[in-house]
C-alpha cells in the first residue's frame, strides 16, 4: 500500500499495490481527467514530483522525452513508493478534483459513419434525450495529443 498525495491541492490517497493511480483516484471520490484508460492517449498526462512509479503506458502517449523529465501515465502508472503527483496540466479546480467521477447518461441515435483512413471510423451521434444536455468534461486537446474518448455502450 502505497500513499499518493495530490499537488497542487494537497489530498492524498492509498493505492494499493499493483493498482493504477487513477483507478485509485477514481474509487476514492476523487476526479482525474482521462480517456482510454490504457495508456493510449495521453489525457492522464501527471508528473511525479516525489516516488517512484512503474508506468506501462505506450510510448505514443507519451514519449520517452517526456517519461525523463518525470511525466507518467495516472491510468497506467502504479507507486512503488509513497508518491507525490503534481496534476496541474489537468487544468482542474479544487471543485472538479473532489468532484469525483461522475457518469452522465444520453440517448443518442447515429446519425452517419464516415471512412477516415486508416483504420478508424467517424461516427456523428445525434441527441435525443435530454434534448438539452451537454457534455460537461470536455477532453482538453493539447497539442501533440491524439484523439478523443467518449465511452458509448450500444443497445443490440
Ligand atoms: S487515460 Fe491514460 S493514457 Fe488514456
Amino acid at each position: 500500500m502505497a500513499q499518493v498525495r495530490f499537488a497542487p491541492f494537497g489530498d492524498t490517497i492509498e493505492c494499493a499495490e499493483g493498482q493504477p493511480i487513477l483507478s485509485a483516484a477514481l474509487s476514492q471520490g476523487y476526479f482525474l481527467r482521462y480517456g482510454c484508460k490504457h495508456g493510449g492517449c495521453g489525457t492522464c498526462k501527471v508528473v511525479v514530483t516525489d516516488g517512484d512509479i512503474e508506468d506501462s503506458g505506450s510510448s505514443f502517449a507519451l514519449t520517452h522525452a517526456e517519461r525523463s523529465a518525470g511525466w507518467a501515465l495516472a491510468c497506467s502508472s502504479r507507486p512503488l513508493s509513497d508518491c507525490v503527483i503534481d496534476i496541474s496540466a489537468m487544468g482542474l479546480t479544487r471543485e472538479e478534483f473532489l468532484a469525483g467521477d461522475r457518469v452522465e447518461t444520453f440517448d443518442t441515435v447515429i446519425d452517419s459513419v464516415t471512412d477516415l483512413p486508416p483504420t478508424i471510423r467517424g461516427v456523428t451521434l445525434r441527441l435525443v434525450s435530454p434534448p438539452d444536455a451537454v457534455y460537461r468534461r470536455p477532453v482538453r486537446q493539447r497539442r501533440g495529443s491524439r484523439g478523443r474518448y467518449v465511452p458509448c455502450f450500444l443497445d443490440g
